[in-house]
């Protein structure tokens, strides 16, 4: 078979970031957990398959540590090479199949290996290699990140994925170019369905299932309904997979698993607290959830840390807002629907970290204000975890000369990209360690900034100037907004928001 190996290769996969895969977040999972984060100072960290790289790259620029990640696709790899270069981070990025990167003989002992994105999406062969890599690469204490699609959340749509899949292999895809096969696949598959498909009357979860995917992206589905490989698995599958190289669970990467009140009924409280196995307890969690994707957290020889100690830990850690906040919705999503952020709680909370022009605070600095007095300090964690894990907040990391000069460069760059795509959503913060969003218009408003303009009309004239020289208009209800005047104006807003907004928050997490 080709390099390859049946993974579709053709269609850009997009530039995510995702910040449950950055070293400081990794080492709240396991305080979050009670277990000893044994991460060095200066951890040494592989990503498997890192996609278009951008999370191997913000974080490698705004963690101190030594950093390496592979990725088949040559393409990818290139682009995410320009990053590095422009960070000067310590950072290997290869082109290795994960096969070629088992051989080599120059890896260092791990502390931490990610894959996002990959367990589900590879055959057999490679999840073995896989486990090779980690069993023999990582070292004892160190953490792995992986997250797969799971049972029991996908089950419905199963067959609707094995109709797509067999489309693209029989029914055509192979002669069509990448996006005409997935809407070939689609097309077929909604004939299937209007031919009065009794599974799918039967199944009305996977009818349903069905015309939420065809209003998803082309590339995403590519990638998830016509590669060779899919493999789902219950959690119970994949926590004796990975004790195979030794790993013990530790808990989910996404902390708002952590808040029951959020996702579970009473009942299904009652009903968990009664299960004694780690194991059987989160298989059965991922029922009462409908768990369809998972991202957790293993270590190698996890150590459990007292409760002193955790308390030690916690009010050891510094953390920062990342969304200002007026963008803090007040409510949120959880598995039993809307969870709305007690007012009580939440506003003091995020009022007083966003005082001292957003500095980071530590939970006894919360605690001191007279903003928080009477709230208890199990509820001022329970809103740190609930933030953070919403990505409003970040864990806070100490910072270096060294961190702040890669994170501009690399910033730098990525705004002046951003004078050619829109592609790159993400900098780089040495504050947080990881990525902060940033969207396309505001990067082209710091490049206004850097070539000297600073007042509204400055930065709006800038952008519109931009974006009209690539004929480039604002989208308003999925229309183009046509009038010179209308662009400027809706530009001016933004820029007074961005000035007034924005940027004191952007200057504090040392974005810029
Ligand atoms: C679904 S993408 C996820 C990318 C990235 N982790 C993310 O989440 O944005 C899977 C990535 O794995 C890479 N990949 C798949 N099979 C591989 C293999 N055998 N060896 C190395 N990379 C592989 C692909 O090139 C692709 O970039």
């Amino acid at each position: 078979m080709a390099w390859t190996c049946g993974y579709v290769t053709q269609l850009d996969y997009s530039y995510g970031y995702y910040r449950e895969l950055n070293p400081a977040m990794l080492r709240l999972v396991c305080l979050c957990s009670a277990i000893e984060p044994q991460l060095r100072d200066r951890p040494t960290y592989l990503e498997l398959g890192f996609g278009q790289g951008l999370s191997i790259n913000l974080h490698a620029a705004a963690t101190d540590g030594r950093f390496w990640g592979t990725d088949f696709n040559p393409g990818q790899a290139v682009r995410a090479r320009e990053l590095a270069a422009a960070s000067g981070a310590d950072l290997h990025l290869l082109d290795d199949s994960f096969e070629e990167f088992a051989a080599r003989t120059d890896l260092p002992d791990f502390d931490i290996i990610a894959l996002h994105g990959i367990w589900s999406w590879i055959s057999d062969a490679n999840r073995r290699t896989i486990l090779d890599i980690i069993r023999r690469n990582l070292r004892a204490g160190g953490v792995v990140y992986v997250s797969y699609n799971c049972l029991p959340g996908w089950a419905p749509a199963i067959p609707v994925r094995q109709l797509m899949a067999l489309y693209g292999d029989y029914g055509g895809g192979q002669m069509t170019a990448p996006l005409g096969a997935v809407d070939g696949a689609l097309q077929f598959s909604a004939d299937v369905l209007k031919a009065g498909s009794r599974y799918f009357r039967e199944n009305p979860s996977a009818a349903h299932h069905f015309e939420r995917l065809s209003k998803q992206s082309r590339n995403y589905i590519a990638h998830e309904y016509l590669n060779a490989d899919w493999y789902l698995v219950h959690f119970s599958d994949m926590a004796r997979s990975l004790q195979e190289a030794k790993l013990s669970f530790v808990g989910s990467a996404r902390l708002m698993d952590r808040i029951d009140g959020m996702h579970l009924t009473e009942d299904g409280r009652k009903l968990l607290s009664g299960i004694g196995h780690p194991v059987l307890r989160e298989t059965v969690r991922d029922y009462l959830v409908n768990q369809r994707f998972r991202c957790d957290v293993f270590v190698k020889g996890p150590r459990s840390i007292s409760g002193p100690r955790q308390r030690d830990a916690w009010h050891a850690q510094q953390f920062v807002l990342t969304r200002c906040p007026e963008d803090i919705p007040k409510k949120i999503g959880g598995s039993l629907g809307e969870f709305e952020l007690s007012k009580e709680i939440y506003d003091p909370v995020i009022t007083v970290l966003s005082e001292s022009s957003y500095a980071p605070k530590r939970i006894d600095d919360l605690m001191a204000s007279p903003k928080l007095r009477g709230i208890k300090m199990n509820d001022v964690v329970e809103a740190l975890v609930v933030l953070t894990g919403a990505g409003f907040v970040s864990p806070a990391q100490s910072i270096t000369e060294e961190i702040i000069e890669r994170c501009q460069a690399l910033n730098q760059h990525i705004c002046r990209q951003a004078l050619m795509s829109t592609d790159l959503a993400y900098l780089a913060s040495p504050v947080s360690g990881g990525g902060i969003l940033v969207p396309h218009i505001c990067q082209l408003f710091m490049l206004a900034l850097q070539q000297g303009k600073s007042n509204v009309a400055e930065l709006a004239n800038f952008v519109w100037e931009v974006l009209d020289s690539v004929g480039e208009r604002l989208m308003r209800d999925g229309k183009r907004v046509q009038s010179n005047e209308e662009n400027i104006e809706e530009f001016r807003s933004m820029a007074h928001r961005f000035l007034n907004r924005t940027l004191p928050l952007l200057q504090a997490l040392k974005v810029l």
